[in-house]
């Protein structure tokens, strides 16, 4: 491993692409693969079986393109599968979770609200998350059914959209959450129908700048932080088609005429191109 090899980062669409803005902004010498699982998403309605299949499949892709560590930018992966994928390969990986931790802390009314997919409330690991450290403070959970396939349509201030969020945080509201958790990467990208419904008085945590600033832990912890001789830069990868992923990775990240490839899924196996 060296500092100049890229950092692999993968979502199973383009939520993850709302940590990979912090990873840039902090890390800004580094080079990415942002890989988009498009072809399998959403990974929230899916079992654990099958993203711990795809994860793997993607771990194995990322190693063939020589990268140096992997940044799981999806807390549905990160939940089913970071901790096997830990045992199973021997370079550093970076998972997310619901910010639970921050939210129990800052929360004033004890209630705090979490929006996160269906896999990630039925996973082991979001089980342990708030037995450790929700005790003592009321948990409101929704899956916001559908909402991720309104996002990777690019359908970000849609009806569908309003009437998900409205239903979700209406009961959160009603009960006196006073902090909301976003527990998946796709949702800060409708951020702001989220602010309309909730209001000033309610703070929204999104974990990806601390995911970005652990990251950087994690590099300098092994030694391989660019060093700033090489300048950064993102190669976008599909699962999916090319022509709507280039026009979503421009929209969300503000870029213009971005070049994206597609990969292949052959069994549980990636491989670029056709
Ligand atoms: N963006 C993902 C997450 O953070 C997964 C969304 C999905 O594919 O259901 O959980």
């Amino acid at each position: 491993m060296n500092k100049k090899q890229p950092i692999g980062v993968f979502d199973s669409g383009v939520g993850g692409l709302s940590v990979l803005r912090h990873l840039q902004a902090q890390l800004p010498a580094e080079q990415f693969i942002y890989l988009a699982d498009q072809g399998h998403v959403p990974y929230g309605s899916r079992s654990a079986q099958e993203i711990i299949q795809f994860s793997q499949g993607i771990t194995q892709f990322f190693i063939q393109l020589n990268v140096k560590a992997i940044v799981i930018a999806c807390n549905t992966a990160s939940a089913a599968a970071l901790s096997l994928l830990r045992q199973q390969f021997t370079l550093p990986f970076v998972g997310m979770e619901p910010a639970v931790k921050p939210a129990a802390q800052q929360t004033q009314s004890g209630k705090v609200g979490i929006l996160a997919t269906g896999g990630t409330f039925a996973s082991a690991r979001y089980a342990r998350l708030t037995a450790q450290y929700a005790q003592g403070v009321s948990v409101w959970e929704d899956p916001c059914v559908g909402l991720v396939p309104e996002i990777e349509a690019g359908r970000l201030d849609s009806p569908t959209v309003h009437q998900i969020l409205q239903q979700a945080l209406t009961p959160m509201l009603v009960a006196g959450v006073d902090t909301v958790v976003l527990g998946c990467t796709h949702y800060p990208f409708v951020l702001p129908v989220v602010e309309g419904i909730l209001g000033t008085a309610v703070p929204i945590i999104d974990p990806a700048p601390a995911v970005a600033r652990q990251t950087g832990v994690v590099l300098r912890q092994h030694n391989l932080l660019a060093d700033g001789s090489q300048s950064g830069g993102v190669r976008f990868i599909t699962t999916g088609a090319a022509e709507p992923y280039a026009w979503q990775v421009e929209r969300l990240l503000g870029l213009s005429g971005v070049g994206v490839e597609t990969a292949v899924w052959h069994g549980h196996q990636l491989s670029v191109g056709w």
